[in-house]
């Protein structure tokens, strides 16, 4: 059943910016001495790192004020606490010579008039330090990262391959198994290492700014294999999607001077965050809109999207052409507004998971053999909630570093499993899926994804409650029983879509189950997770991170691990 056997010395699951970055860093520093298959189930440049708009925050300014303990504060008091000290100050500290390698490699970084790099303001950061490349900061990232692996002939890629597991033995990687799309073939991969790289899993939301791709295959294939989650709870809610279709709009708008309204025309942000406005950290100016909302000072949406006013009029023309051309685009083609003339109707969205495969500074899993990096990892930096362009930063920090780790090891090992092995784990998961296949059920999986996505988005949004928690905990065990009654339409394996939306659907209901769980069991509010039944931060109890593990039965299991505090201790928040 086992179609083809590929053999690397790396393998680096997802090619966003994370993966890209660690096979940059393992071309740059090992060359054709280490050997790196790159798996993604998109093409190449359709990872949803290239819709990253904003920017990438680092220190490069010391001159003018900045520092990296600043850099450092603002990301923990950010985080309201939770982030890893020792992991922040290693990331502000890594970050500044990020810039100036994307610079030399080509990237086109928007200047100031002295001709230096130049820097926005972007939410809860206290520094002009946002580097950017108009609006599409992430696609030129993107590029720059993709031409400059170009260089390099060690690696090969397999794009439009969806992984489906990944195969252990002896506590550590042996493989993976996949599913080539375009051939229709089983196929495993093995290797030495692996870095997970596959970003967050934003579509168990339906109001989403994710890309259709991002449904946490790589986190719930991590969880199957035996490693914890960690902080799953933790959602962050971009105050700015545009109603209706959830696509972003940059804090950059923000950054550039746009100001948020509500039906009376007020800037609402004076009550909730006076000293820093629009700018405020996400998880404040996202709950602040609810409340808007919710005590009828937005404007009426489609399908309960009802919505507040994102003003840039007053930015003038010249400047919106040339800092925020797509948000211009997209209003036009999303919203039917030209923002040089009109405000675009905004509401929070669902956009960033800070939770993520429980790693330690190194990015390094509990297996020694598998790395994770950027959203798909946990390291933690951003803790219960992450500050806008801190996660294209880490992406670039942790993809370094993880590269550089796992190419040390693949150097410094042999291949240690027997190909026999890894083969009979191989056909049990193609049996699997094949009976999947062949399921004559009479669920319609695509039913089930959609009752998901709007279970996550009632029950588990902005403000939660414990009841409404409980509800959605209990409706995913039905969704999840449900799911094995399913009929996959499509029995071919070439291009099944049915088959890879089916199996993507499986993985969300997995991670569903512990971002609700989780978020049931931290009786406090703290960053992004705002419990309105535990108003406050307890860090008494719950000054700590979040591990899920899976029990055999596929149920979670929750513990919780300290969090690393070697620098400030934890303060009232305010802004
Ligand atoms: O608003 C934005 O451009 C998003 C940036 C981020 O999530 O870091």
């Amino acid at each position: 059943m086992v179609d083809k056997v590929y053999k690397h010395d790396v393998i680096i699951l997802g090619a966003g910016l994370a993966g890209l970055r660690a096979a940059v860093e393992i071309g740059r520093k090992f060359g054709d001495r280490v050997n790196v298959g790159i798996v993604s189930k998109v093409q190449l440049m359709r990872a949803h790192s290239v819709c990253a708009e904003g920017g990438t925050a680092a220190v490069l300014r010391p001159e003018e004020g900045d520092s990296f303990e600043l850099h450092a504060w603002d990301t923990i008091k950010g985080s309201d606490f939770l982030a890893d000290q020792d992991a922040v100050f290693r990331f502000v500290k890594m970050m500044p010579y990020e810039i100036l390698l994307l610079e030399h490699w080509g990237i086109p970084w928007a200047r100031r008039e002295d001709g230096k790099v130049a820097a926005r303001a972007f939410g809860g950061q206290s520094f002009l330090r946002t580097c950017f490349a108009q609006d599409k900061t992430g696609f030129f990232e993107m590029q720059t990262l993709y031409d400059t692996l170009l260089k390099f002939t060690n690696f090969q890629r397999y794009d439009e391959f969806f992984a489906t597991s990944i195969i252990v033995k002896d506590n550590k990687f042996a493989g993976l198994t996949a599913i080539d799309l375009v051939n229709g073939e089983f196929v495993v991969f093995t290797g030495k290492v692996l870095i997970i790289a596959t970003g967050g899993a934003g579509r168990l939301y339906r109001f989403t700014t994710y890309s259709h791709s991002v449904t946490g295959d790589g986190l719930a294939m991590a969880y199957r294999a035996g490693l914890p989650l960690k902080d799953m709870e933790f959602i962050q809610f971009h105050p700015t999607g545009i109603v209706p279709s959830g696509i972003l709009v940059t804090e950059g708008a923000r950054g550039e001077g746009g100001y948020l309204r509500n039906n009376k025309g007020e800037r609402f942000m004076e009550k909730y965050a006076p000293s820093r406005m629009e700018l405020a950290p996400r998880d404040i100016v996202s709950r602040s809109m609810m409340t808007e909302i919710e005590e009828g000072r937005g404007f009426e949406g489609p399908d309960g999207l009802d919505y507040l006013h994102l003003d840039l009029t007053h930015l003038g023309k010249e400047k919106i052409l040339e800092r925020l051309p797509l948000i211009r685009e997209l209003a036009i083609k999303f919203a039917g507004v030209d923002p040089i003339y009109e405000p675009i109707p905004v509401r929070p969205v669902a956009h960033y998971s800070m939770g993520g495969i429980h790693v330690d500074i190194d990015g390094r899993t509990p297996m020694e053999n598998i790395f994770a990096a950027g959203e798909a990892a946990c390291v933690s930096v951003h803790g219960a909630n992450r500050l806008g362009s801190n996660s294209t930063a880490e992406c670039l920090v942790w993809g370094r570093i993880t590269g550089e780790l796992a190419g040390e090891y693949a150097l410094s090992k042999d291949f240690a499993i027997s190909e026999d092995r890894i083969l009979n784990d191989a056909e049990e998961e193609f049996k699997r899926i094949d009976n999947m296949l062949r399921n004559e059920g009479s669920e319609n999986p695509y039913e089930i994804r959609n009752e998901l996505r709007k279970l996550m988005d009632t029950h588990v949004g902005v403000f939660r409650t414990g009841d409404k928690l409980q509800e959605a905990l209990d409706k995913v065990k039905e969704l999840r029983q449900r799911f094995k009654n399913i009929k996959i339409v499509d029995k071919d394996l070439v291009w099944n879509t049915d088959l890879v939306s089916a199996l993507e659907t499986e993985n969300m209901l997995e991670i569903a189950e512990i971002v609700i769980l989780g978020a049931l069991l931290r009786e406090e509010s703290r960053g992004a997770h705002a419990r309105r039944d535990f108003p406050k931060r307890d860090d008494e109890r719950f000054l700590k991170h979040t591990l899920a593990y899976r029990n055999e039965d596929g149920s979670p299991r929750i513990e919780y691990i300290p969090v690393n505090i070697t620098y400030w201790k934890p303060v009232e928040r305010k802004y």
